[in-house]
């Protein structure tokens, strides 16, 4: 295996020494006890050594890592340090037995270390060489399954299990990972109620060091320590001094800034307006054009005569993100409803189905399992919604929390892909009350207070739902518009109107 699949499949980016020293004098200087140093996949050996030559002989150190050609080259690292006793051993991070391991060591146990940049994804798509047993450890089932949300860092279930292991020992974790990752295992520890005692994240500039950009720290969090607190501070290097912010888990979410949301807090309310997905379909270059007078040019370059009625002038993300209302590409969406029947598109538009019959191997071979079981050529993220003569949109890509009024072009609704979130509307008035509300410095400052803007998807629709409209709508002295926005559920199931404005308190959940 060379060496840039290696990295893939093994998330192998080994940690320069110097990064390894400075970790070590920060943790040195803020425990005092420690007896047990574990790389559990130490690679060279960076950090053997680095804490070796910062705890000396009062710590027994150990290093693991699957990589049999590492193994020498760490027990090299370590015997550099003169006196330093330990084992370093080859050893697959998911074949050991880290309970009963823990429980032989002293305490204080320092967990230092580095742990694989890899998701599982990634590495299935290598060839899965390096999986931990089937797990579906963070419970995802049904749509998130199959749309991705359990897609996860390998670091992340690795250190999920070692705090598993390590409940009830009295330890300190310090482990360079991305900041989402270290974000996800509190957040995991928090809602399981695991014993995990006070936990920051010190930002590094993996660039520098690693030459790869992503968001990282150092993740440093405690076991048997009896002071739980469902927070953590976010610290710009390593050390204690100007904190950034404090996210914690609040009414059994996270929310990014405590300290902002705490003040705002009465705006997690109820979500008035339901927010809906854009349209997806998997086959990007078959079922988006651009149009050259009468012809719509595909993806691949193909020119094509095609009826108009099933194309919509479709915005994405960037789109979106960068204030570019006016769609540059249309989009062939060959239902109205997810249970329409795609064969009537051969009477109604037969150019159309000749367009798709001929482009069928691409499209039938969408993998994705929300296609499994419907029409032919059919579509998702669809509904009376999707073809509301306006929206209110966002990017749930990007950092930028601006939301757009979306209205028609060529007398038709324009669509927004499945990156995007919306409220669907009946008018320009009522898009333009929505987005000024959400673009309101009240409902701004909210919402920044719950994204995490290293996410790869920031804007979540569990985070829009939070907003509550009409009490934004108060804060900005608009509730006489709002009851009459509110109060009409455009294009939604009357449900919705029962919520509005009377017995709410019915509803708040916590
Ligand atoms: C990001 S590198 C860091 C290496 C070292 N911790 C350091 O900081 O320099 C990740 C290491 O994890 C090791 N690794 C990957 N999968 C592993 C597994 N299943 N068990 C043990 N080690 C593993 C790789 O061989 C690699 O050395």
């Amino acid at each position: 295996m060379g060496k840039s699949q290696n990295q893939a499949v093994f998330g192998d980016f080994q940690t320069p020494f110097a990064l390894a020293r400075d970790v070590a004098v920060f943790v040195a200087h803020e425990e005092c006890n420690i007896r047990t140093v574990v790389e559990p996949t130490c690679g060279l050996g960076s950090f053997l050594r680095a804490a070796a030559e910062i705890f000396g002989q009062s710590a027994t150190y150990f290093g693991f890592d699957i990589n049999r050609d590492y193994i020498g080259s760490a027990r090299a690292a370590l015997r550099e340090v003169r006196g330093a006793a330990g084992h370093v051993e080859c050893q697959d991070f998911y074949q050991k037995d880290w309970k009963n391991f823990f429980s032989q060591q002293s305490a204080t146990v320092l967990i230092l270390g580095n742990p694989p940049w890899v998701t599982n994804a990634a590495m299935e798509a290598m060839g899965g060489v390096n999986l931990p047993e089937k797990t579906n450890f963070q419970r995802h089932g049904g749509f998130a399954a199959k749309t991705g949300k359990a897609n996860f860092d390998i670091s992340e279930w690795m250190l999920i299990r070692l705090l598993e292991a390590l409940q009830g020992v009295r330890s300190a974790i310090a482990i360079l990972c991305k900041t989402a990752t270290a974000r996800k295992v509190l957040r995991h520890a928090w809602l399981n109620g695991l014993d995990v005692g006070p936990s920051s994240l010190h930002l590094i500039d993996a660039n520098a060091h690693f030459g790869v950009s992503v968001d990282a720290c150092l993740f440093y969090t405690h076991t048997g320590i009896d002071e739980a607190e469902a927070t953590a501070t976010i610290y710009p290097g390593l050390s204690f001094g100007r904190p950034l912010q404090t996210f914690g888990l609040f009414g059994g979410e996270l929310v990014s800034d405590i300290d902002a949301y705490r003040a705002l807090r009465e705006l997690d309310g109820l979500e008035y307006r339901r927010w809906r997905s854009g349209v997806k379909h998997d086959a990007a270059k078959v079922m988006e054009f651009r149009r050259e007078g009468a012809i719509f040019v595909n993806g691949v370059g193909e020119e094509h005569d095609l009826e108009t009625d099933f194309l919509y002038q479709l915005l994405k993300s960037s789109d979106l993100a960068n204030g570019r209302l006016r769609p540059s590409r249309y989009v062939l969406l060959t239902q109205h409803r997810i249970s329409d029947d795609t064969a009537l598109i051969q009477e109604s538009a037969p150019k159309t189905w000749r367009y798709l019959i001929d482009h069928a191997e691409q499209l039938d071979a969408r993998g994705s399992s929300i296609y499994a079981n419907r029409p032919r050529f059919a579509v998702f993220g669809i509904g009376d919604y999707t073809f509301a003569p306006w929206k209110v949109a966002i990017s749930g890509l990007y950092k930028s929390l601006r939301f757009q009024s979306v209205g028609m072009a060529e007398d038709k609704p324009i669509v927004v892909d499945d990156t995007c979130y919306f409220i669907p509307c009946e008018s320009k008035a009522e898009a333009t009350f929505f987005s000024d509300l959400l673009n309101s410095d009240t409902a701004q400052r909210f919402i920044s207070s719950l994204v995490f803007s290293d996410a790869k998807r920031p804007i979540t629709i569990d985070v829009l739902k939070r907003v509550d409209l009409k009490k934004i709508s108060e804060r900005v002295g608009e509730e006489a518009k709002a009851i009459k926005y509110l109060s009409s559920p455009a294009l939604e199931s009357c449900h919705q109107r029962l919520l509005v404005f009377e017995k709410e308190e019915k509803y708040r959940i916590g």
